[in-house]
């Protein structure tokens, strides 16, 4: 019997190795990861030169406490992310994971109101459908039926009022004035932040706003004073095709970023947030510190990690590569929406690519979700790694399929990976 307790009681396979795009089970089954777990490994698995990176940084300085030093490995590599991300004078705050990062945005946004005189400002204002994690803060944000019922005794609804769903086919800007109607129904002065994913992963299929979108979005909060916050999780460090998803509605700074997932590309546990010239200032010459910390903070192991991690992505080109890769398979998938009509819309953007699931003969979603958990199992059965989800709808009903695989993904994977996909669909039809 084992030891471990699991995520559920489904039997799961044991994973015993990884190389690029591909793992294997202890029975020695492959697997090509469509989703690079959960948007994770973004470079593929069982590079060399991130484990020496982080060999390396273990055996010269393994841990320091964030309330005592920094680190040279801290230093350069937050110093590089910020060019990277073309950031400059931001502040890199590092993290284990995307759950500490929002709940550190979450909570700077804050304190950023009190340091200005503005205590009144607490309330964080989130999207419905979305995901900002699992810790109670960042589950409070979070606009995810199914993850939150549970908890929602825990959770003061007054902090956490809810924004509709950003509609594709709308006039961008138009459509970011609901923001506008929301704060003036909430009293602005009461509002400390404005929390999106600029494409929206876990809660939804790679769903993205119109173009005029977050520059409206942007102007209402420079002129309510309420932060913007651009969860990024899984959305930046090139998934979506540039450094920054946000940055495609054309040159929209957020106040706080956050960052996790790709980061470290799944080698180590790293996350992350940045934060503008203003807000830094706001802290460090108001109280002079951030009233907010975690042990594991800025690891310098996993910050080891990030900096070569990022060095692949500058070196082997593979924000272009996401870019291209991304119009193959989308074209891929619009193929096989023509032999699957359940696919009732294919969208994305870079290598985050969402499949929206429904009933072919009425074009809505299914009256009862579970489309995307069978497709899911049956590519899974079939050795392709896909990340289902539901509930975009209402909450309840809707059922997507994220994929994402790594961005050094070669053509012929990729056409493995939609042969593997159409198989899926091909046997959860027969099924039907
Ligand atoms: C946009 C976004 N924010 C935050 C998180 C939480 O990250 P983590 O699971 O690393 O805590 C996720 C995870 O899926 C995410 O997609």
């Amino acid at each position: 019997m084992s030891s471990v307790f699991y995520r559920s009681a489904l039997p799961y396979p044991v994973a015993v190795r990884a190389d690029g795009p591909y793992l294997w089970d202890s029975a020695g089954k492959r697997y090509l990861d469509g989703a690079s777990g959960a948007l994770v490994a973004n470079i593929g698995q069982g590079r060399a030169t991130v484990a020496q990176a982080m060999s390396l940084a273990a055996r010269t300085l393994a841990f320091v406490h964030g309330s005592q030093f920094s680190s040279p490995v801290l230093e350069e590599y937050s110093a590089r992310l910020m060019q990277f991300l073309e950031l400059p004078g931001y502040r890199f705050w590092a993290v284990s994971g995307g759950s500490e990062a929002t709940e550190s945005a979450i909570k700077l946004s804050r304190q950023y109101h009190a340091e200005r005189e503005e205590p009144g400002r607490y309330r964080i204002i989130t999207r419905r459908p979305s995901y900002h994690g699992a810790s109670l803060g960042s589950l409070a944000a979070s606009g995810m039926g199914a993850r939150r019922e549970l908890y929602t005794p825990l959770i003061n609804e007054d902090a956490w009022p809810k924004l509709a769903a950003p509609d594709p086919a709308a006039d961008g800007a138009q459509d970011a004035e609901t923001l506008r109607t929301l704060l003036e129904q909430l009293g602005p002065q009461t509002v400390a932040a404005f929390m999106a994913e600029p494409v929206v992963g876990a809660s939804d299929a790679a769903l993205a706003p119109a173009p005029g979108y977050y520059e409206r979005v942007s102007e209402i909060c420079r002129e309510f004073g309420v932060l913007f916050i651009a969860d990024e999780v899984m959305s930046g460090m090139g998934r979506c095709g540039s450094p920054l998803a946000v940055r495609q509605w054309s040159d929209v700074t957020p106040d706080i970023l956050v960052l996790g997932k790709g980061l470290a590309a799944g080698y180590a546990p790293l996350a992350g947030i940045a934060a503008s010239p203003q807000v830094y200032a706001a802290v460090m010459g108001g109280s002079g510190a951030f009233k907010h910390g975690f042990t594991y903070a800025g690891h310098p192991v996993s910050v080891a990690a990030g900096a070569a991690v990022l060095g692949v992505l500058e070196q082997e080109g593979l924000l272009r590569r996401s870019r291209e890769l991304g119009i193959r398979l989308l074209e891929g998938l619009r193929e096989l929406q023509s032999r699957h009509p359940v696919m009732l819309e294919v969208r994305g953007r870079g290598l985050m690519l969402g499949v929206v699931l429904g009933d072919p003969e009425t074009g809505q979603s299914f009256q009862t979700p579970g489309m995307a958990a069978r497709v899911g199992r049956a590519a899974f059965g079939l050795g392709l790694i896909t990340y289902p989800g539901s509930g975009a709808v209402n909450g309840v009903r809707g059922d997507h399929l994220l994929l994402g695989p790594p961005l050094s993904l070669t053509d012929g994977q990729a056409d493995e990976l939609l042969e593997k996909l159409d198989a899926a669909f091909e046997l959860v039809g027969r099924e039907f």
